[in-house]
């Protein structure tokens, strides 16, 4: 389905960027995992054993903007072009708001508020070169709804949600499209530590999502849904919409 079409995706060594890499592949996408975390590459080489696709690890920092600069650089150099980005790395600090550092705080915005930021700015550049290009951030239950403890998290990833509809409404006619997708409760490293188990009973469907199922609903609005820019949708069990 998606032959012929390149991905790119950040904070792909594990977790739901992994998962996420892992659908584009299966659709028959050539894919790009990037990670901070050196181990990306060998990651990306076992996952290309599996697929038809051209499935490559680079190093990428989302905080850095030379290294996303030159991360996209080697993948034009590569590939020519790059259909769909996923803007995934992040993660906080999740403690009552009184509690939170300076520190925390600042981890917290930095990795996924402006870590998002420079990925997308480069990554906008690049689409308005090409004339083309599709952008899915990853949000979280928190971009919307407060299952307490996550006051920094709650801001960064509430900005990310404002920043997709800026940047949607900034580039909608330059064929850029860029919406974002919150997972719900997933299972990943992310989430160790008793976090998961204290919401889990909260969630209407009751059960954890998989980091598969998620990534169908990423893959499907960077790919499919080409009327769509500027959304957040959630994938949350029904969280959002209710208790139970
Ligand atoms: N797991 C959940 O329940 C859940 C729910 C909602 C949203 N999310 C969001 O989904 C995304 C992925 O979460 P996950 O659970 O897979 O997390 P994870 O911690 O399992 O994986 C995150 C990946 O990002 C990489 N990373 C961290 N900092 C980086 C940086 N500066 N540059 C590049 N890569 C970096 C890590 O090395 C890791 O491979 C995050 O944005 C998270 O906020 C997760």
């Amino acid at each position: 389905m998606l032959k012929d079409r390149v991905a790119m995706v950040t904070g792909a060594a594990q977790g739901i960027g992994y998962a996420i890499s892992e659908e584009f592949a299966k659709q028959g996408a050539d894919v790009i995992l990037t990670d901070y975390n050196p181990k990306v590459t060998e990651v990306a080489a076992d996952m290309n054993k599996n697929y038809n696709g051209k499935i490559v690890g680079i190093v990428l920092n989302v905080m850095k903007t030379d290294s996303i600069q030159a991360a996209l650089s080697t993948i034009i150099s590569d590939y020519g072009k790059l259909d769909y980005v996923v803007n995934n790395a992040g993660g906080g600090v999740l403690k009552p708001f009184a509690e939170l550092t300076d520190d925390d705080f600042d981890k917290t915005i930095n990795l996924d508020l402006r870590g998002t930021f420079l990925c997308m700015r480069e990554e906008i550049k690049l689409f308005l070169k090409q004339g083309y290009g599709s952008i899915v951030n990853t949000g979280a239950l928190g971009s919307i709804y407060n299952p307490g403890g996550m006051g920094a998290y709650n801001a960064a990833k509430n900005g990310i949600m404002g920043m997709t509809q800026a940047a949607a409404v900034d580039y909608a006619e330059n064929n850029i499209r860029v919406n974002c997708v919150a997972p719900g409760l997933t299972k990943t490293p992310l989430n160790e530590g008793g976090f998961l188990e204290k919401i889990l009973p909260t969630v209407p469907m009751k059960r954890c999502e998989t980091a598969a199922e998620v990534a169908k609903v990423f893959v499907f609005v960077a790919s499919e849904a080409t009327f769509m820019t500027g959304q957040t949708i959630l994938s949350d069990g029904g969280v959002s919409v209710g208790l139970k």
